[in-house]
């Protein structure tokens, strides 16, 4: 497979004009607008058997033409990631820790049967996106271009078998708040009856049937007041796995940073291994370990555990107000927001947006 594809371009002749795209850029949101292009590349099997990426292309933004048959609209075989590009005080745009996309993407695709992509090609499509896009990097407080890498098996079959044809994208979207307005505590909601993945499934994979099937207890959150759905390891002493869409963590009195450990079932965060190396920076006892929603309860209530907060691309770092089922409460809704989570949050920020040293080099320029 090379690892040279270049990027041929062609830009879009229907741009959104700049009062369009500044319009945009004042109210960005989450996930609602897309920016003037995409980047693709195919992927094939051939004859021989012989896999290979090619046509390597930026496009206009706009829909995809797909077989009715094509694997993904049947069998899920569908992948992404999440990564941002941050507009620093210079006007210079950079992304995080790509790397860590590239790789775990490549995870993913082996869980899903998907094929590797070579990295230098995950970070080329992601350049020349941002490239092309590049007045599209929102420069207000908390805001960044959300890139979204993904691949789907195109192939028309209805065999079930790891796809012959495939394509892997890139698309671009301004993002604010992913809970939308101030940043303020959320309250999560307890999945009782519904877990998010089981030993030996896909939970460890960035899939989009993970998140389809976090959406019915996520709409049993929202209607009971809640942002998002923490999901437990039932048969494992209610084991805390992580929330729909991101992982948690635990700041406890003692100088413990605290999230679940890597079960297999839960998703390596890129947002998480960061917090980790930010806590250790900083002399916190940081522990990957089994936590329960026992221990969960009894430290809010002894006041061992002080602080809570979410964390991921998309969320940055949230704190975590009041956790709750039909039940009980734990914790408070009217939480303020901690200061160890606001103090990494706010590094975090200030590394990505270039205003804290990148001392562990996790900034690529774009
Ligand atoms: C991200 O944090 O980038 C994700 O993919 C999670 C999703 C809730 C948007």
């Amino acid at each position: 497979v090379s690892s040279e594809l270049a990027f041929a371009q062609r830009l879009s002749e229907t741009p959104k004009s700049a009062a369009e795209r500044e319009a945009i850029l004042a109210n960005p949101g989450f996930g609602d607008h897309f920016t003037d292009h995409t980047a693709v590349v195919d992927y094939k099997v051939d004859a021989q058997g012989e896999g290979g990426w090619f046509d390597a292309r930026i496009e206009p933004y706009g829909p995809i033409a797909l077989d009715p048959a094509a694997c993904v609209l049947h069998y899920g075989q569908e992948i992404f990631e999440g990564l941002k590009a941050y507009r620093h005080a210079d006007g210079s745009v950079w992304t995080f820790r790509p790397e860590a996309n590239a790789a775990r993407l490549n995870r993913s695709a082996q869980r899903l049967a998907l094929p590797q992509l070579p990295e230098q090609t995950f970070l080329d499509a992601i350049t020349s996106l941002v490239q092309a896009d590049q007045q599209w990097v929102p420069s207000g407080d908390g805001e960044s271009l959300y890139l979204r890498p993904f691949m789907i098996a195109t192939e028309a079959f209805l065999g079930v078998r790891a796809a012959r044809e495939v394509s892997f994208r890139v698309i671009a979207s301004p993002a604010g708040n992913y809970f939308g307005g101030e940043l303020k505590p959320v309250s999560i909601w307890i999945s009782r009856s519904y877990a998010r993945a089981g030993r030996g499934g896909t939970g460890a994979a960035k899939c989009g049937g993970n998140y389809a099937a976090s959406l019915l207890p996520q709409l049993e959150a929202e209607a009971h007041g809640c942002k998002q759905v923490l999901f437990l390891d039932q048969e494992n002493d209610n084991a805390i796995e992580e929330l729909g869409g991101m992982n948690v963590f635990f700041v406890f009195k003692d100088g413990s940073l605290v999230t679940p450990a890597l079960s297999g079932s839960i998703l390596e965060g890129v947002t998480r291994s960061s917090v980790l190396q930010l806590g250790r920076d900083r002399g916190l006892n940081v522990q990957e370990r089994k936590i329960t929603l026992d221990e969960w309860r009894s430290g809010v209530a002894s006041g061992e555990i002080t602080e809570i907060f979410a964390c991921g691309t998309a969320a940055v770092i949230t704190p975590i107000g009041l956790l709750k089922d039909e039940n009980e409460e734990i914790g408070s809704a009217e939480a303020q927001a901690g200061e160890v989570t606001m103090s990494i949050r706010e590094e975090l920020l200030g590394i990505q947006t270039g205003t804290v040293p990148d001392k562990h080099g996790w900034l690529r320029r774009l």
